[in-house]
């Protein structure tokens, strides 16, 4: 069971509610690859989807995921609601919770965001990313696709390449990862892997080269222009050059090495698209697991009110 009516972070999951998560995430995966992929589970419910930043995978899983279990779905459209009329996020958070809201699945800008609803509201509050703090569905579905192919991630070398600084899916996956025992490494330029990441249990790598070799996964993330202001690195092409995910750098790591990117991609920047394309990429694997791991972080939340 788990101990919160909200899912806010990875930080504050224990192990076993990781694991209980994974767990049922398999029992809905195998329910969505039935003939009749939709199951009567929280019939009557209602979750609203409040995205304030731009989503492709994120919002459509959740939607999706939210139809599978029979729940009826809000899409709340930021700019054509009445925040543009000066109404504060709370008393929209409030509005729908009035309305019915059982699930409110929120992404926004700032980091926090989700917590400050979850202590207002009723309803279970889901963090779908804020700011460059966390996205926990995003790491669960990330260790759920690793598990579909290694028998363990205890003990696992896991690469995670890139952006660290600004990246909300490599805050989440360092927590998730480190709970379930992998050894994680982060590599990439000085301005955006910090060394006081050692801190969260990492091992920092200033080279492709010494980084890649041995891991057993990599994860490459993809450069938050939009977060970062200018002098974090040169330019894309001498960041593609000394960071990217090449075939050749490719060779370093473990002949059955995974290659992950939580997406949205920006092939010739930080990953080959020989390499996101080729045979070690489970990229489209995560995006189909995302709506798994979903429908069981959902069901787990309601089961827990129920509680
Ligand atoms: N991984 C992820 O959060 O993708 P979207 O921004 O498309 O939701």
């Amino acid at each position: 069971m788990l101990r919160s009516k909200d899912l806010l972070g990875i930080k504050e999951l224990r192990k076993e509610e990781i694991l209980l998560l994974l767990n049922t995430a398999r029992a809905f995966k195998e329910v969505l690859q039935r003939d009749i992929k939709k199951v009567p589970t929280l019939r009557g419910r209602t979750v609203v989807n409040l995205f304030f930043e731009p989503s492709t995978r994120t919002r459509t899983s959740f939607e999706l995921a939210a139809k599978r279990l029979s729940t009826d779905v809000i899409n709340f459209s930021a700019p054509t609601s009445s925040l543009v009329k000066g109404e504060s996020l709370l008393d929209t958070a409030l509005t729908v919770q009035a309305l019915g809201a059982d699930i409110v699945v929120i992404r926004h800008g700032s980091a926090g965001v989700p917590h400050m609803l979850a202590r207002v509201l009723r309803a279970s509050v889901i963090n779908a990313g804020d700011g460059t703090n966390e996205h926990p569905t995003q790491a669960l579905l990330d260790a759920f696709t690793i598990l579909q192919h290694k028998k363990a991630i205890e003990g696992l070398k896991v690469a995670i390449v890139g952006d660290v600084l600004h990246s909300r899916v490599a805050k989440s996956n360092i927590y998730c990862l480190g709970k379930l025992g992998a050894q994680v490494r982060l590599i990439g330029p000085a301005t955006l892997v910090l060394k006081a990441f050692e801190a969260l249990g990492t091992e920092v790598f200033y080279s492709m080269e010494e980084g890649l070799r041995g891991v057993d996964v990599v994860m490459t993330l993809r450069l938050q222009l939009e977060r970062q202001g200018r002098g974090y690195f040169p330019s894309t092409e001498e960041y593609f050059q000394k960071w990217g995910l090449t075939r050749e750098r490719l060779s370093l790591a473990s002949p059955e090495v995974l290659v992950m990117h939580p997406g949205p991609m920006n092939r010739g920047i930080e990953i080959a698209s020989e390499v996101a394309d080729g045979p070690e990429s489970v990229i489209l694997e995560q995006v189909t697991n995302g709506l798994a791991v979903r429908m069981a972080v959902m069901y787990h939340l309601e089961e827990m009110k129920k509680a």
